[in-house]
Formats: C-alpha cells, sequence, structure tokens
C-alpha cells in the first residue's frame, strides 16, 4: 500500500472513500466543514441519532459528486481519546474498502491533535487492517481485496511526511511479521523460517547467519538442542545484526522465541486448540521485523537479533523429563516438563547474545506461558526484567503504539520454585501450577548474568482469536511496533 500526506485541498480532487473521525459533542473539524461543503451539507443535517459519534460508530454515506463515500466514524469525546482511537478508525477503514473494493482511501485527521501521531496511528491502523493471511485460497474471490493507495489528509509539513513514512515501515514490517507467524508448522519448519529471515535481512540490509545444530553444539547449546531432539527437522540459530551510521558503544539484543511448532514434545498437549501452536515462533518473527524496521529506519543504533528456532515434538528420540541438559554458560538444567520448552531455547540464545555481543541491554520476546494468557489476556503483553529503567522504556513504547504491558513481579521468593534437587535449575515451578509467569523469568534471569534484562511474554497478545479493530484472526506481529518505537526513542 503507498500511503501520502496531503492537506486539505485534496478533497477538490474527490475521493473514492474517505474516512471523517468525529468527537462526540463538537461540531466536524475543519476538513470536514470542507467535506461536508463538497456534498451539500449532508453531514451538518445529520442528527444525533443518525450519528452520534460514539466511540466506535461509524456511518457510510453515498456522495454524488466526486467525493463518493464518507464513513463518518465516531471518537467519543475529545478528553476520552486514547493512542489508540485513531489506528481502529484505520481498520475500520481498511474493512470497509475491502468489503466495496474500493482500492484507494483518504483519512482525514481530527484537528487539535498532535499531527505526526495521528498520522502514525492512521496509517498503521489501514495497513494493519487490510492484511489478512490469504494466500493459501484458490478461489479469487476469496482472497482479500488489497487497498493500494492511502491519503492521510492533515498536513504536509517535514514531520508529517516523516511519520508517514516510519508507520509505513513498521506496518510492514508488522504484516511481514505476521506472514511468517501465521504459516503452518510444515509449511515453515525451522529452515524455512530462517532462510525466509535471510532473504528478508538481505532485502532490508540487516546481515544474516544462520548457525546449525553441529555450530549450536560446538557452542556447548545443550539446553537449546534438547528441545530440537525429538524432532526429523534440524534446528536453526539466526543471528542478525545492523549497525546505524553514527552508532556507538555495545549493541541492543533482541532475542525471540522460535518454535516453529510446539507439540509440547513428551509431555504433550492436549489436541484442541493445538494448531495455534504454530504460532509459538511469534516472537522470533517480531524480532526479523523489527530488525528490518530499525534498519529501514536508519536508526544511528546498534542492534542484534537472535532467534533459536526448532520444533518440539515427541519421538523416540526426544527429550525425557527427569533428563538433565547444560546450557552454553555452563548451568545445568533438569527437564521436568518438556513443553516448558521455550525458556530451553531461550537460556542458550540469552547465554549466546550476552557472551558474544555484550550488549548494553537485551530484551528476549517469548509465547512463554499459557498463564501469561490467564493473567492479562489478549490486551497487555507481560514484562519482566532486572532494570526499571529498561521496563519503563518498554512500558512507553507500548503504551504509544497500544502494544500495552504490564509488569509482573520479580521477587527473589519466586526463584525458589525454579530451584532443582539435582541441577543447578528445574525447567518448570510452583508445584500447585501457580505463578507460572514468574517461574519463567526466575528461569531465564540465571542466563544474562548481570546484563540490563527484560523479558516479554506474548502468549497472550501473539495471535488474535478474535477479530479486532485492526486484526484479523491470527499472528498479530506484537513486539515489531513496541521495538522500533522504543528503538527510535532510545537514549543511552
Ligand atoms: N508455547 C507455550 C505457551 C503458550 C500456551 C502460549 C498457550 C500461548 C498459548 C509454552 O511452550 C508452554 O507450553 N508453556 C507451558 C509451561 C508449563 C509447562 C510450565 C504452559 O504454559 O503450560
Ligand atoms: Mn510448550
Ligand atoms: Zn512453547
Amino acid at each position: 500500500m503507498h500511503a501520502i500526506a496531503e492537506n486539505k485541498s485534496f478533497l477538490e480532487k474527490g475521493a473514492e472513500l474517505l474516512l471523517l473521525p468525529v468527537f462526540q459533542d463538537e461540531k466536524p473539524g475543519a476538513i470536514a466543514a470542507k467535506a461536508d461543503s463538497i456534498l451539500g451539507g449532508v453531514i451538518a443535517a445529520l442528527s444525533k441519532k443518525e450519528f452520534s459519534g460514539k466511540p466506535g460508530t461509524a456511518v457510510l454515506l453515498r456522495g454524488t459528486g466526486k467525493l463518493k463515500r464518507v464513513l463518518l466514524f465516531g471518537l467519543g469525546k475529545r478528553p476520552a481519546l486514547n493512542n489508540d482511537s485513531l489506528r481502529q478508525a484505520g481498520g475500520r477503514l481498511a474493512a470497509t474498502a475491502m468489503a466495496l473494493c474500493v482500492e484507494s482511501v483518504a483519512f482525514a485527521l481530527p484537528d487539535k491533535v498532535d499531527a505526526a501521531e495521528a498520522t502514525i496511528a492512521a496509517v498503521e491502523g489501514v495497513m494493519l487492517g487490510a492484511y489478512r493471511f490469504d494466500k493459501y485460497f484458490t478461489d479469487p474471490e476469496a482472497k482479500a481485496k488489497p487497498v493500494k493507495s492511502l491519503a492521510v489528509i492533515g498536513g504536509r509539513t517535514p514531520k508529517e511526511k516523516q511519520a508517514l513514512e516510519y508507520a509505513t515501515i513498521v506496518s510492514e514490517c508488522s504484516n511481514f511479521a505476521r506472514e511468517l507467524s501465521n504459516e503452518s508448522g510444515s509449511n515453515a519448519t525451522p529452515a524455512v523460517i530462517a532462510r525466509r529471515m535471510q532473504e528478508y535481512c538481505k532485502v532490508n540490509s540487516v546481515s544474516c547467519r544462520v548457525l546449525d545444530a553441529a555450530d549450536a553444539k560446538k557452542l556447548g547449546m545443550g539446553s537449546f538442542l534438547s528441545v530440537a531432539a525429538g524432532s526429523v527437522q534440524p534446528a536453526k540459530f539466526v543471528v542478525m545484526e545492523y549497525k546505524g551510521k553514527g552508532a556507538k558503544g555495545k549493541p541492543i539484543a533482541l532475542v525471540g522465541k522460535g518454535i516453529t511448532f510446539d507439540s509440547g514434545g513428551i509431555s504433550i498437549k492436549p489436541s484442541g486448540n493445538m494448531d495455534k501452536m504454530k504460532h509459538d515462533k511469534s516472537g522470533a518473527c517480531a524480532v526479523v521485523g523489527a530488525m528490518a524496521a530499525v534498519s529501514r529506519l536508519k536508526l544511528p543504533l546498534h542492534v542484534v537479533g537472535v532467534c533459536p528456532l526448532s520444533e518440539n515434538l515427541p519421538s523416540g528420540s526426544a527429550t525425557k523429563p527427569g533428563d538433565i541438559v547444560k546450557a552454553m554458560n555452563g548451568k545445568t538444567i533438569e527437564i521436568l516438563n518438556t513443553d516448558a520448552e521455550g525458556r530451553l531455547v531461550l537460556a542458550d540464545a540469552l547465554a549466546y547474545a550476552v557472551e558474544k555481543f555484550k550488549p548494553t541491554a537485551v530484551i528476549d520476546i517469548a509465547t512463554l506461558t499459557g498463564a501469561c494468557f490467564v493473567a492479562l489476556g489478549d490486551v497487555r503483553s507481560g514484562l519482566m526484567g532486572n532494570d526499571d529503567a529498561l521496563q519503563q522504556k518498554i512500558m512507553k513504547a507500548g503504551e504509544i503504539e497500544w502494544e500495552r504491558c504490564w509488569m509482573m513481579p520479580m521477587d527473589a521468593d519466586y526463584d525458589e520454585k525454579v530451584k532443582s534437587t539435582v541441577a543447578d535449575v528445574k525447567n518448570i515451578g510452583g508445584a500447585m501450577g501457580d505463578s507460572g509467569v514468574m517461574s519463567g523469568s526466575s528461569f531465564l534471569k540465571l542466563f544474562v548474568g548481570e546484563t540490563k534484562w527484560a523479558h516479554l511474554d506474548i502468549a497472550g497478545t501473539g495471535w488474535a482469536e478474535r477479530e479486532k479493530p485492526y486484526f484479523s484472526l491470527g499472528a498479530t506481529g506484537v513486539g515489531v511496533r513496541l521495538f522500533a518505537r522504543m528503538l527510535k526513542d532510545w537514549k543511552g
């Protein structure tokens, strides 16, 4: 989709479909007034019953002239406007365009808002909203009708043009992460995902190396390799690096869990909903999307991405509960549940990132625990870590981009729960299945040493099981927008 910044004279040329956001109990702003003069006053003539402006309500008007269709979208009352209102409006615009087979749309920004931030939200809403995972439909009718162009009407200052460029990049990179995560386990094996990551890195000027199982063995990654033991698909370990112009000091490391299919292994999962475990690679997908975004945005930073990729399957060669493995930092792990495999691949990936790159900060992102979904639902990702400033950066980026997080506790008491009787640590926590989110972080922190570290649990937010204003069912690409924003605003 091609997005361009326009000012209100654009309306004189007409539009196939124009979205006008309207605040409740307010007169339409300057752009809406201009549109209404072209339409002959139909908007002003609407009664409150016909269109109230309540949040999320919408009315589609048919014009007779060049302004063919206008979608009024209620933003609710101005003080209640949040960082997602315009993104949701964008999602509605995309959905309407696709339903009507309209290829070019326009989005009028409301008045008296930060035009650059509003532009970002609007573009993201339309571009994320227009994405469908439809490559496997053979019937052309079943495929989504693409939205080809988007005009954001508000202003054409350099700041707004830059905002438009930023949002285009992060939306495209988010949609790439979604496309990758939506692929099924057998179509997207570790080797396939590694290759697609490599190709994507190449076109986006990110350097990318793929280590194989033999390399991992040499490095002593016994924990990572134990997860792949039951699969005929060889594990892959992807290392990406971007060094922007002017980048100084140590890099920032992003680490993404990439389980291409999680059956649970010998501790096998119940079959209901097991198909969703194709999305267990969503953390890795977010990392490659973020790497590409950072490079395309030409941020003056040094960023590395590390993605351990493996299947988790049962077989005669699979790891068994009770097995003890050794991670590359020398720590021994008692595997009591082979379904707690995310932390096993992250143990080696975190240790590798820390040892190899000596980063100023390392952030992992993982569909780690069902417990996180129970705690926070599909609304916020769980956030843990050992450095308050780093967590605040993540929280802030999440609020702006509406990939919201919530900090979970890190009391030392939780560490007791992952103590093993036969090894340095065990891979599950509380005997009563309690505090599962925190057991994950108590385990992971053993593999980062003194490095500043944060952990994002996206088990609930990685994919949508209900339709959202700008998400169709399936992967959300969560993490790409958050990381891009955090890194754009990164200081020290
Ligand atoms: N990939 C799952 C976590 C998950 C579950 C993500 C549901 C999204 C939705 C992870 O590997 C897992 O199986 N975790 C176990 C951990 C337990 C055995 C300690 C879980 O959550 O049950
Ligand atoms: Mn699992
Ligand atoms: Zn998993």
